[in-house]
Order: structure tokens, then C-alpha cells, then sequence
């Protein structure tokens, strides 16, 4: 039995290769893309999403969510992801529009007409997740399984000193999803960026003509030269394909049961993101967490998975 998955993502480099894994994976069956502003506007990350089905001759539903953040200004990263969101990587115009209904109502939707049987996979801004939960919140008791790429926790924030990008975009959004009592499964950053992929793994795939290597190529060469001028890192940090592979890899990282929280208290360390390691609180353990990761295991898988789509999408 496939396990059926939407992804809500702001289509982005490394959401980009997220929606590849998802697509590569035949545990997984992509239910539908929601797509919120984050490391691009919305429409941007709306074509990108349907550009990259395109690119695989996919049709999957693609919602379009917040253009904004609840509360806090729009923030995009430009500079990480490019003009377009996705780099060098240059994307066919799809044939495919965008569904009518908005991200959050898809959200509603696809999780109530099949309860406790949609994982959902969040790697942008919470933004539609929790407008999804305020317009309907019995969708809390019907999704078994949240896996939430965010936040930092012993890790320097990316965005702001104490701040990782998603959570730092829309931390309102992600206060309201982190005591919602959703089953939740947090990969912060301090396993995200044990997961670097390297040029040399990116030559590898490029062994395989294919528009898959060739869109991968494209993209994270934007992606490296961000990470290597701004943060001395050799190759580019993949977040979002680790969080998308736990949900047929679990395996893949160590977890931990913590009460965690994020900062709204609009100050310096706005978005931050604390886990209660010392149990100093009287809350109960709102989420599990990745604490440890093997990240040459994952990477290996994700160039398996990489190089098998790219031998289904020949040149
Ligand atoms: O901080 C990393 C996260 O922010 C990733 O999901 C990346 O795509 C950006 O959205
Ligand atoms: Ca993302």
C-alpha cells in the first residue's frame, strides 16, 4: 500500500528536489502540491511546481496558498534561491493551470475525504497549514503523520541568528501548527545541515543525460555558489528531500520526544525555536524531533532515487 502524501512547499531549489524525491519514491503517492510564498512569491513557486511536473510529464493537483505571512511582512531569499526561485534551472511552460480551490480548503479537503490515511510534508512557511487548521480544526484528528522541515534548535538559525528561514518567515503560522496537537515530526536544521550534496554527486547524475540531471545541475549550481559565498560551505545544504524522505525512510534519523516552542514575541529572537531538553517546563512533549541523522546514507539514497529518474526521463 502506497503511503499517500501531499507536500506543501515554496518551490524553491532544495523544495524542488523534495517533489523529485517524492516522485522517484514508489512507497510514496504524491495526492497534490500546496503552495505557499517562502524562498520565492507564490506564483513564482505555482509555475515553478507546475514546471517541474512538466519537466516529468506529471499531472499532480497544485493549489495555490498565502501570498503573505499571517502576520509578518513577506520575506523571500532571492539570493538563495535566484530571481526565479529556482536558480539557473530554466522550466518548460505547463500545459497545467493550477486547481481553483485555495491551498488551505485542498488541505481540508484531501485530509477529510481519506481520514488518518494523508501524510502531510510541510518544507515552506506554515502559513496554509494553519489557516488550514483555523477554518476547519477536526483536520487535527484525521492526519496521521505531519513531517515539518523547520526550525533550529542547537543549530544556528539560517535567517537570523537564532531563526531558521520557514519558521522565521511566518512564526505566528507555526505557533499556531506547533500546539494544534498535530502528530508532528520536526527536522530542523540541525540535521538538515549534516545533508550537503556535492558537485561531485551532482556530476554523478549528470553521467545520465536527462532533463532530470540537467534541471538538478542547473538549479543547485545557483544553490552551491549561495552556500559557498555566504556561508563557506562546500557543496549546498538539501533540507526539504531529508525531511520528504522520512516519510518512507524513518530509519534515516534519530528522534526524540520534546516540548518545543517558537518566540512571537517580535524581538530579537523573533522565530526562534527551543526545545525543552532539561524538562524545566510543566508541558507535555508536543512533537517528535530529528536529533541525529546518517547523512551519507540519505544522500546515497537520494542519488539512487535521482539516478533512477533520470534513466525513466531519458535525454
Ligand atoms: O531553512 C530551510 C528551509 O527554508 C527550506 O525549506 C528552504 O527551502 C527554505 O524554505
Ligand atoms: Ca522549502
Amino acid at each position: 500500500m502506497k503511503k499517500q502524501i501531499l507536500i506543501d512547499t515554496d518551490p524553491g531549489i532544495d523544495d524542488t528536489l523534495a517533489i523529485l524525491l517524492a516522485l522517484a519514491s514508489p512507497e510514496l503517492e504524491l495526492k497534490g502540491l500546496s503552495v505557499v510564498c517562502g524562498n520565492c512569491t507564490v506564483d513564482q513557486g505555482v509555475g515553478n511546481a507546475l514546471g517541474v511536473l512538466e519537466v516529468l510529464h506529471r499531472q499532480v493537483q497544485v493549489a495555490r496558498g498565502a501570498d503573505r505571512p499571517l502576520v509578518q511582512p513577506l520575506l523571500i531569499a532571492p539570493e538563495t534561491h535566484g530571481g526565479t526561485g529556482i536558480g539557473y534551472a530554466r522550466l518548460p511552460v505547463s500545459t497545467f493551470a493550477p486547481i481553483a480551490k485555495r491551498a488551505a480548503e485542498f488541505i481540508i479537503e484531501q485530509v477529510l475525504a481519506a481520514p488518518g490515511q494523508i501524510c502531510l510534508v510541510c518544507i515552506g512557511p506554515l502559513t496554509n497549514l494553519a489557516m488550514a487548521i483555523r477554518l476547519e480544526p477536526s483536520i487535527v484528528n484525521a492526519i496521521p503523520e505531519v513531517i515539518i522541515m523547520g526550525g533550529a534548535l542547537r543549530h544556528p538559525g539560517n535567517t537570523t541568528p537564532q531563526a531558521e528561514f520557514n519558521v522565521y518567515c511566518d512564526p505566528h503560522a507555526a505557533h499556531i501548527v506547533f500546539h494544534s496537537g498535530l502528530p508532528i515530526t520536526l527536522v530542523p536544521l540541525d540535521v538538515t545541515y549534516q545533508a550537503i550534496l556535492t558537485q561531485q554527486d551532482v556530476d554523478r547524475l549528470l553521467c545520465l543525460p536527462s532533463p532530470v540531471s540537467r534541471l538538478i545541475a542547473d538549479a543547485t549550481r545557483f544553490y552551491m555558489e549561495f552556500h559557498d559565498q555566504y556561508q563557506g560551505i562546500n557543496g549546498c545544504v538539501i533540507n526539504d528531500p531529508l525531511a520528504l524522505a522520512l516519510a518512507f525512510a524513518p530509519g534515516l534519523v534519530d528522534l526524540g520526544s520534546l516540548y518545543v516552542d517558537v518566540d512571537i514575541s517580535g524581538g530579537v529572537s523573533l522565530g526562534n525555536t527551543y526545545a525543552d531538553f532539561f524538562h524545566l517546563t510543566e508541558n507535555e512533549p508536543n512533537m517528535s524531533v530529528a536529533l541525529g541523522v546518517r547523512p551519507r546514507e540519505f544522500i546515497e539514497l537520494f542519488l539512487e532515487r535521482m539516478e533512477g529518474l533520470c534513466r525513466s526521463y531519458p535525454m
